[in-house]
């Protein structure tokens, strides 16, 4: 089961009140969500979002607990369809400058009384897509390579792998996993399709393998891990979808709402710290990133690199 990282942090800075409500951008196991819920208890909402089928699945049948199987790339829409929106009086006609989608809402007076208090963003993976999901996120295990959150998309990492231009693999490597052995990795990628087609995560190991110096095969990190981290970015579109989501999830907080962010790496860190310097309209609540404690890292490893970023709207 997915241990959620900094817990008593997210709790801290949401700070969630009875009756309040919140958006988890990603479900996952719903560790966060399920705290969240007990501290908004009676009326408050949780609207609970994650691309991938089987944590939705996981998590149906819960009080106030709604749940979405879509990617949180279109959050303000996402929003609207589920009523997640500062309640509007019942009014005739709806005012010019709100979508057809919220016209409609607002005429039958729907939405939130509180408005939407606090949005939730914890990047990656989880430990059930790592550990139970049989699609290659992890090298320790040898699986298919397919690396994709949401099943319908059509890109996987086996087809990057074995269609991909050498400089393209090259690019990758060297941007989403800041691999120092980028051009080698690729060029072996190249040389080893030319017999046979790379399927399995074990087959990339090998070929990486051949690529990395010796004596960087035996460092602290395990030599797979950027170029593995670097197609999982690029499957997903991580980087991509993370641009899109931070000022959608402004746009909806309600006033004093916060916005929490737990990223897992740099080029993910570094894109929420920028918004949230540029944006006009936001107080940043932490100065600097909040990280785990030693204990919380003891006991369950996948915090060590988590960074918890906070803002809040004004
Ligand atoms: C780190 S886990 C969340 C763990 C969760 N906070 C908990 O405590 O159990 C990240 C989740 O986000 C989901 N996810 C990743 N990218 C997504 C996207 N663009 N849209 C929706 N869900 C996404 C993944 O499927 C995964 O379940």
């Amino acid at each position: 089961m997915h241990k959620p990282v900094l817990l008593k942090e997210i709790i801290e800075y949401l700070n969630p009140r009875a009756n309040q409500n919140f958006i988890d951008c990603t479900l996952g196991g719903g560790g966060h969500s399920l705290a969240i819920l007990k501290k908004i208890e009676p009326e408050g909402k949780v609207l609970g979002i994650d691309l991938d089928k089987e944590a939705i699945k996981r998590l149906q049948g819960i009080k106030n607990l709604i749940l979405v199987q879509e990617n949180f790339a279109n959050l303000k829409l996402i929003a609207e369809k589920n009523n997640f929106f500062p309640v509007n009086p019942v009014r005739k006609g709806g005012s010019s400058n709100s979508t057809a989608l919220s016209k409609n809402k607002e005429s039958q007076g729907t939405g939130l009384s509180n408005g939407v208090n606090g949005i939730l963003l914890d990047l990656g993976l989880s430990s059930d897509l790592l550990e139970k999901s049989g699609r290659g996120f992890s090298f320790l295990r040898d699986e298919p390579l397919d690396m994709r959150f949401d099943l319908n998309d059509d890109l996987t990492a086996e087809k990057i792998i074995n269609s991909y231009e050498e400089e393209e693999l090259a690019e990758i490597f060297e941007k989403y996993g800041e691999e120092r052995f980028s051009k080698r990795i690729a060029g072996k990628i190249i040389e080893s399709r030319k017999t046979d087609f790379i399927k399995t995560t074990n087959q990339l190991v090998e070929v990486i393998k051949k690529a990395v110096p010796f004596r960087f095969q035996h460092s602290r990190i395990h030599f797979a891990t950027r170029v593995f981290q670097a197609l999982r970015i690029a499957v997903n579109d991580e980087l991509g979808v993370l641009r899109k989501v931070l000022p959608q999830a402004i746009e909806i907080l309600a006033p004093e709402g916060r916005l929490a962010v737990i990223s897992f790496h740099s080029l993910e860190d570094r894109i929420v710290k920028r918004f949230f310097k540029e944006k006009s309209g936001l107080k940043i609540i932490t100065k600097k990133p909040i990280r785990p404690s030693l204990e919380e890292v003891e006991e369950n490893a996948r915090g060590r690199s988590a960074k918890l970023r906070v803002a809040e709207k004004l």
